[in-house]
């Protein structure tokens, strides 16, 4: 790979893109586009038809892909290398997913042994508190550490046989105090998910559960759990440690509902279908780390993204789940999507001389059609849609609803792509606007692992190509300072701030009692 080759085919990329021709257009130029423009890999369909990419521009932007090394960072990813360079880290996550003969080497060390030893004891855990008196879980963590479990057991619901799993993320005390109202300690059991066990939400939110827990007579060593990589830093926290589960820094937090900071969902859903979910990852791994580029689906979907976001200058994506029970999926994806490619210098350090990763925002259909979709048909922001959607749903009983939702899902495609001519201005919709369809049988276990797999490795790909390292997040921590340095000016200290800052601080003090 030389700079100057991947330069080059950006530019033959940006080219293309500008004379690129309406979608309609190229529908009728071509019967087969649609079956030309898909491609069938782990029990899904990935349409990209309604997009102005054509087979030219494609095979540019596979020729690109090639030109900036996919296929070597691929093999870096898998194995073990430290492709996460600012912080000296392999991204070994695949490894959590890892079939049971699996050997990952990193430093020359078989990972997998740990790895299958802590899932072993996750399952065995799980099996006894599926098993027992305990009726409520409440997982407490953020980011990482909130948004995959939660999203996964949201998207799940038909497999939660288990406990019922709550989730507190929020600093703000409305949060675990609305969860832990109506719950009863003797019967709760707290996970305390943080990879860094510093993260002053989880702390702050982890301790209020235990006071919470003593007030009611019941034993925090018996009924929290602690998941992280800072095991001794978990273990000063007072949990014993046959109930601390630990993962290494090669997991970033993004990355790690496949681990221990899945075990929230694993009490939900059983060990079982906690293994399905990620033999489904696992079949992603293999189609994305075996296929050719061109039929590759995550590189297929990371290279529509470039093409949205960086050819054709769409500020944002709208992922549109048309499965009520991925609801969550679009505040997954802002995390794994914004937190790892949202950069501004490459992997070097130098400043990007195009833009990286786009805004991504978006909810379930049909919900959405009924709020922000005149946006997307008619604004003046052209906003390319991803849709996903389940052949069949989990209630047969209500199948004839499916049949609607489905309806709809094809209708807003057809109806972003086609557009409509009118008399009369308000109503006309002028077309052309862009999304892709990922259809699929069921939302079963397996087939959430595959699709969270797919995005993990969209992301990489898309990171790869833009030459930027996706897998640290240096972007939080100027908040974070602040909000620490802010915390005694509330209470009264001195400090420089700026007059709005001032402001608001001294209309805070001004409420205190
Ligand atoms: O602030 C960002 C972040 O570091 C995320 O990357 C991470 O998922 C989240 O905070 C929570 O971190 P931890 O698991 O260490 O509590």
């Amino acid at each position: 790979m030389t700079a100057a080759l991947v330069a080059a085919e950006w530019a033959r990329v940006f080219t293309l893109g500008k004379a690129r021709g309406r979608i309609k257009a190229l529908f009728e130029a071509d019967g087969a586009r649609a079956a030309r423009m898909s491609r069938q890999a782990c029990g899904m369909l990935y349409d990209f038809s309604k997009t102005s990419l054509t087979e030219q521009s494609l095979a540019a932007l596979l020729e690109l892909a090639e030109a900036a090394g996919v296929a070597s960072a691929r093999a870096a990813l898998f194995a073990g290398e430290k492709i996460n360079t600012s912080e000296g880290r392999a991204v070994l996550h695949p490894a959590l997913r890892a079939g049971p003969r699996a050997v990952i080497e990193l430093d020359g060390a078989d990972v997998m042994p740990k790895v299958r030893a802590t899932l072993s004891r996750m399952a065995a855990f799980a099996r006894e508190v599926r098993a027992g008196a305990i009726t409520d879980v409440v997982n407490i963590g953020i980011g990482g550490s909130d948004l995959g479990p939660m999203m996964a057991s949201e998207a799940l619901s038909p497999y939660c046989d288990g406990p019922r799993l709550h989730f507190v993320s929020n600093i703000d005390g409305a949060h675990i105090h609305d969860v832990l109202k109506g719950l009863s300690a003797a019967t709760t059991l707290v996970l305390v998910a943080s990879k860094t066990f510093t993260t002053i939400e989880t702390m702050t939110n982890a301790a209020t559960a235990r006071r919470w827990m003593v007030a009611r007579g019941a034993d925090p060593a018996a009924q929290f759990v602690a998941i992280s990589s800072a095991l001794e830093t978990a273990a000063a926290f007072g949990i014993p440690a046959e109930r601390v589960f630990g993962f290494e820094d090669w997991v970033g937090g993004r990355y790690s509902v496949w681990g221990p900071v899945g075990l929230s969902l694993m009490l939900g859903v059983g060990p079982e279908n906690f293994a399905a979910f990620l033999e489904g990852a696992r079949e992603m791994d293999t189609h994305f780390a075996q296929a050719a580029l061109a039929d590759n689906l995550p590189v297929l979907h990371a290279l529509v993204g470039l093409w949205h976001h960086q050819v054709c200058g769409y500020k944002t994506r709208a992922i549109l789940p048309y499965d009520q029970r991925l609801a969550r999926l679009p505040a997954y994806l802002q995390q794994l999507e914004m937190e790892s490619n949202g950069k501004r210098v490459s992997r070097t350090g130098a400043a990007l001389s195009f833009g990286s990763g786009p805004v991504v925002w978006g909810a379930p259909g049909t919900n959405g059609q009924h709020a922000f979709f005149q946006l997307l048909h008619q604004g003046t922001q052209i906003v390319p849609a991803e849709f996903l959607i389940a052949m069949r749903g989990h209630e047969p009983e209500l199948a004839h609803h499916h049949a609607l939702l489905v309806a709809n899902c094809l209708a807003q495609s057809q109806a972003l792509m086609l557009g409509r001519d009118h008399a009369e201005a308000h109503r006309v919709f002028e077309g052309d606007r862009p999304s892709v369809t990922l259809a699929y049988d069921r939302l079963t276990p397996k087939m959430l692992g595959r699709i969270v797999a797919l995005y993990e490795h969209r992301v990489f790909v898309e990171g790869v190509i833009l030459g930027i390292n996706s897998f640290d997040q240096f972007g939080v921590e100027l908040g974070k300072e602040l909000a620490t340095a802010l915390q005694p000016v509330l209470a009264g200290a001195e400090a420089d701030l700026d007059s709005s800052t001032a402001q608001l601080v001294a209309l805070y003090r001004a409420h205190q009692p």
